[in-house]
């Protein structure tokens, strides 16, 4: 496994909403990386360092599992994920090392906008399609509402259109989807941005050290952005 080299080991998004801000926030740590597309592992120039580029959604269980030393993870994924595994009994322990300012979205319910939606008792019994089945069901346990959920990996602005389900929960950014599809968001159900996290057991004193360093960095970087 990765955590058995000497090289700390960093989960990157591939591609998607977190991919490029991650790795240049790395580059301004001053870690240099010569990335190759088609590469899943890029090796630092000028630290013993490796980037690990994987799917946004299998990241939280990577450093959870200790598989990597740290990741760039989504605050929607790494909380469902979180969720799910605490669910069904699997650690889900990591440990929180620092907000990062991008990667800023929330988790809404939408709804066809010729739909007569007036408040969220009005999805109980209805049928919600979702990636975050776990974020959605705590929040309509929360609020007391009893509704259904379709799981699916993409494409969930289509399913109202597609009859799949009355509703969607879905990751809002620009809002963009939403308009194009036809669809009203009416609920924030949970705010989420990037962070940084790192894997629950102990780090090699050479691998802490690199982290040592790494995060004055990194605060550094976030400040001056200010
Ligand atoms: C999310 C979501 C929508 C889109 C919304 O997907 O599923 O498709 O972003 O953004 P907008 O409001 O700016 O239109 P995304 O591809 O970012 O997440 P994923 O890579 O985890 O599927
Ligand atoms: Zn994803
Ligand atoms: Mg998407």
């Amino acid at each position: 496994a990765a955590t058995q080299n000497q090289r700390l080991t960093i989960a990157v998004q591939k591609s998607g909403r977190l991919s490029e801000q991650s790795i240049k926030l790395l580059k301004a740590c001053g870690i240099k990386f010569n990335l190759h597309e088609a590469r899943l592992l890029a090796h630092s120039q000028n630290q013993p360092i490796d980037l690990l580029r994987v799917r946004d959604d299998d990241i939280p269980g990577l450093v959870m599992d200790g598989v990597v030393d740290l990741g760039f993870v989504g605050e929607n994924v790494l909380e469902e994920t979180r969720l799910e595994r605490v669910a069904t009994g699997i650690n889900a322990d990591y440990k929180a090392l620092r907000p990062l300012e991008f990667g800023q979205c929330r988790l809404s319910i939408a709804v066809p906008k010729e739909d007569s939606y007036q408040c969220l008792t009005d999805l109980n019994g209805k049928r919600i399609a979702t990636t975050y089945p776990y974020l959605l069901q705590n929040y309509l346990k929360q609020q007391g509402i009893q509704a259904s959920t379709a799981v699916l990996t993409g494409s969930v602005e289509v399913a109202p259109r597609a009859g799949l389900a009355d509703a969607i929960c879905d990751l809002v950014s620009t809002g963009a989807t939403l308009e194009a599809n036809g669809l009203q968001e009416k609920d924030v159900i949970f705010t989420s941005q990037a962070q940084l996290i790192q894997r629950p057991e102990a780090l090699s004193p050479a691998k802490q050290a690199l982290v040592d360093q790494l995060l004055p960095r990194l605060d550094g970087v976030q400040l001056a952005k200010e």
